[in-house]
């Protein structure tokens, strides 16, 4: 704990907050956040510089999944402490060099924000100065369409991001929201989700004797929530 004396503590949002408002340079051109993007849910993601190669997998991944993320109505906006050119000569190396995992050619069309005066990171306490003290680490924003945090992941800067969980909180946190139910561990579309908790000794009663609610006990109730009705509300193909 000595170690955080040095540093100025930056704030950090919580789930449930507001996202927090700024205006930025990027390379899809100048962004006012989170006002642009309202109506969207958004992953608003940073990575510890440019150039690097775990980044570099990263931007791959999620440029290569941008469309799959688009369809389910969530658009990705990335940042690092780094300047526009030097993102605009990484993007186009990554496009014109890079091959990994089957990715190649690929074309990062999201927006990705300068933040050389660390402004933005500061914000969203994506420089945690005992990992380092400039370079932003592996945060990940799960914002709604009206502007609120849902979800935050932080990562290391030597570990990479599980894609698949990512993808996994934007459809999870969706379903939540459109049928007024919880997910369970793992819970993935076509899993039975979790009937919220019974407020009465009415409800937990009336719920151990629904034929459609499957209840472990009076306080831990699952329902069938059909894979197609998740994935055509979520996606929108409706
Ligand atoms: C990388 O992206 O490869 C990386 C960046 C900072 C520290 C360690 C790894």
């Amino acid at each position: 704990m000595e170690q955080d004396k040095e540093y100025e503590v930056t704030s950090m949002p919580r789930i449930g907050d507001a996202a927090p408002e700024f205006k930025a340079v990027t390379t899809q051109g100048d962004i006012n956040f989170p006002a642009d993007y309202k109506g969207s849910w958004v992953i608003l993601f940073s990575h510890p510089a440019d150039f690097t190669p775990v980044c570099t997998s990263e931007f791959m991944t999620f440029a290569s999944m941008e469309e799959k993320f688009a369809e389910a109505n969530c658009k990705l906006v990335g940042l690092s402490i780094d300047g526009l050119y030097s993102h605009i000569a990484w993007l186009r190396t990554i496009k014109e060099k890079i091959e990994y995992k089957g990715m190649k050619n690929i074309e990062v069309n999201f927006p990705l924000i300068e933040d050389i005066t660390m402004d933005v990171a500061k914000k969203y306490g994506m420089i945690q100065p005992n990992e380092d003290t400039t370079k932003a680490v592996r945060a990940v924003f799960f914002i709604d369409p009206k502007g609120i945090i849902r979800t935050i992941i932080y990562y290391p800067l030597s570990l990479g991001r599980n894609f698949d969980e990512l993808y996994r909180v934007i459809i999870a946190l969706q379903a939540a929201d459109e049928f007024d139910v919880a997910t369970p561990a793992d819970w993935r579309p076509g899993d039975d989700v979790i009937v919220g908790p019974a407020g009465s000794c009415g409800t937990a009663k009336d719920r151990m004797e629904d034929g459609d609610i499957d209840c472990k006990d009076w306080f831990f109730c699952t329902k069938k929530l059909d894979k197609d009705m998740v994935l055509d509300r979520v996606l929108r193909k409706k």
